[in-house]
């Protein structure tokens, strides 16, 4: 299996969004932590022939690491159509020849149902937006309908809400890490020019 580090510098070359809008809370997940994720992912045995679904999307940048590491196919939702375009083109930088499907759809109203083995890699909206509260608990809610086994990035504390969560659902966690990543100041209210953002990153198991 390639490295970590190899799969950090292959998706280095991910552009930003465009525009980003605050109200959907479009910001890239930096290429380590998404090499994080999806080599985690891919240890445990959850990327390779398998179908991966990145809910919310963005840039692509966690369908496209999971493009690299040898699923079945990869399918990325998003609800905004300039997101996807900028993922579209994110794939050539990227250079991938993996199947992948750009599905721009609500992903808090499951817009697919795959045949097959399938996992479910995202960093959704924490909620963190006015109107947005509980925004990660509806992309777990999709998870739990779509894939067996699911990867999230959510804000520092979720734990017991995302426990909790899990067991009313049937479901395991599995595995839980912290992470931090930097977030380049990118919206207006954003006063610095960066600023560390503690998360934790959970897998867990769907019946
Ligand atoms: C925190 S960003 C993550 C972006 C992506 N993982 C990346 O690295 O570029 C959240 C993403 O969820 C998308 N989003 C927000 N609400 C959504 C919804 N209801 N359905 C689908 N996508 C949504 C946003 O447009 C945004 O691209």
């Amino acid at each position: 299996m390639p490295t970590k580090s190899a799969l950090e510098t292959q998706l280095a070359v991910v552009a930003g969004f465009d525009a980003p809008r605050a109200d959907l809370e479009q910001y890239p997940t930096p290429p380590d932590l998404a090499a994080h994720v999806v080599h985690v992912a891919d240890l445990n045995g959850d990327v390779e022939n398998r179908t991966v679904v990145d809910l919310g999307t963005g840039t692509g940048m966690l369908a496209l690491g999971a493009a690299l590491r040898g699923p079945n196919r990869v399918v990325g939702v998003d609800i905004d159509r300039e997101a996807l375009e900028t993922a579209v083109e994110n794939r050539v930088r990227v250079g991938t020849t993996t199947e992948i499907d750009w599905v721009l759809a609500d992903a808090t109203r499951p817009p697919l149902r795959p045949e097959g083995p399938t996992t479910v890699l995202m960093n959704p909206p924490f909620g963190a937006q006015r109107g947005h509260e509980h925004a990660d608990r509806a992309f777990l809610s999709t998870a739990a309908e779509v894939a067996d086994v699911s990867y999230s990035i959510h804000n520092a504390g979720s734990r017991e809400f995302v426990e909790a969560f899990t067991e009313d659902e049937g479901g395991e966690v599995t595995h839980a890490f912290r992470a931090t990543f930097t977030l380049e100041s990118q919206f207006d209210f954003h006063g610095e020019d960066s600023k560390d953002i503690e998360t934790e990153l959970y897998r867990i198991e769907w019946t």
